[in-house]
């Protein structure tokens, strides 16, 4: 016999609550901000939020900026929905598809805190550092260490912008970058046998290269939350690993700092994590990449690409593990 289903009040669909003008424009605003594919999979429940709460509609007016054409490819962009379903976020899972548990991060209010060895600690809102930034659009090259690739229009700022707002004392030698940490909605971060909260580093030289970006935005619009919202970062010759996602804090420090990866397995996963197709990770081979999207295989390039601008970064630095 088939069950009564009997629809309590309260469960009454969207559409129908809502009249229609203001569903389409809420559908609009979700469309905007890369989720529409998401909210239309019924993945965002707390559809209100995400418009009037978070970072990515304070922010959606900055959008889309405009293109530097310094920063060119000869790929194809990498389609959004498939660069934004095939995503590397282990706070959310250790899979490719967190997409939808990434969803739960709460993006506003979102303080990052700037320390260390600066003339000033301080802490910036979100919001306030995003509308103080030069933001422009790059296309980047973003090549995983697991050997995929993708080709990404990102939104930010220079990294070397950021670092003359923190105003860091000439002994700092490294910025270290640490994600947030909330196991209540990062379910990953249960995991206690990972060492969060997420943290990677570069050193002052590295971060004064104009190549290194802080990224508030993807595809003209506001970052979503699987690429990292409201702020990460791309450094486009080294290994994915190093863009670090969701920057909640960026201490200036004399000391080198261990990143995440490095302090699991340090014998595969290093500092430097600069792309290099003739240096092998020790599992597998770094000589061809896949394209995602295409799953085309070509050969992987030196610094990904970028040895022209960054290779000099290296010099007198031969003696490091530079390439994992
Ligand atoms: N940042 C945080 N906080 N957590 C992560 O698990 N994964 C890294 C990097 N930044 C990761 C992170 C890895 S391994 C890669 S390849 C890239 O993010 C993936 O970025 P994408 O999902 O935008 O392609």
């Amino acid at each position: 016999m088939p069950a009564i289903h009997r629809r309590p009040r309260w469960a009454v669909a969207e559409s129908m609550a809502t009249p229609e003008s203001v569903f389409a424009s809420r559908r609009a605003v979700l469309a905007g901000l890369g989720l529409g594919a998401i909210a239309g999979a019924g993945f965002l429940p707390e559809t209100a939020r995400a418009e009037t709460e978070d970072a990515a509609a304070r922010t959606a007016s900055l959008y889309p900026a405009q293109r530097n054409d310094a920063y060119r490819i000869e790929r194809p962009l990498t389609p959004e929905e498939v660069s934004s379903t095939y995503n590397n976020f282990y706070e959310f899972g250790s899979h490719k598809q967190i997409a939808r548990a990434a969803q739960a991060l709460v993006t506003h209010p979102w303080d990052i805190e700037i320390d260390g060895l600066v003339e000033e600690p301080t802490t910036i809102a979100f919001d306030d550092l995003a509308k103080r930034m030069p933001l422009e659009e790059r296309l980047y090259r973003h090549r995983c260490v697991e050997a995929w690739s993708m080709t990404v229009p990102w939104t930010g700022f220079p990294l070397s912008a950021l670092v003359a707002l923190a105003r860091p004392l000439s002994s700092a030698r490294y910025i270290r970058f640490e994600t947030f940490n909330d196991p209540g909605i990062a379910g990953g971060q249960k995991q206690v046998w990972y060492p969060w909260p997420y943290v990677e580093g570069v050193t002052m030289d590295e971060a004064a290269n104009d190549l290194a970006f802080m990224v508030t935005g993807a595809y003209g619009k506001p970052l979503a939350r699987q690429f990292g919202a409201p702020l990460r970062l791309a450094l486009p010759w080294k290994y994915g690993f190093k863009s670090i996602k969701s920057i909640r804090r960026i201490s200036f420090t004399e000391e080198r700092p261990v990143s995440f990866w490095e302090e699991i397995a340090a014998s595969e996963y290093g500092f430097w994590a600069n792309v290099n197709p003739d240096v092998p990770h020790p599992r597998w081979s770094q000589a061809e990449e896949r394209v995602l999207h295409t799953g085309e295989r070509v050969p992987t390039q030196l610094f990904n690409g970028y040895a022209e601008e960054v290779a000099g970064l290296y010099s007198g630095l031969e003696g490091e593990p530079l390439y994992r």
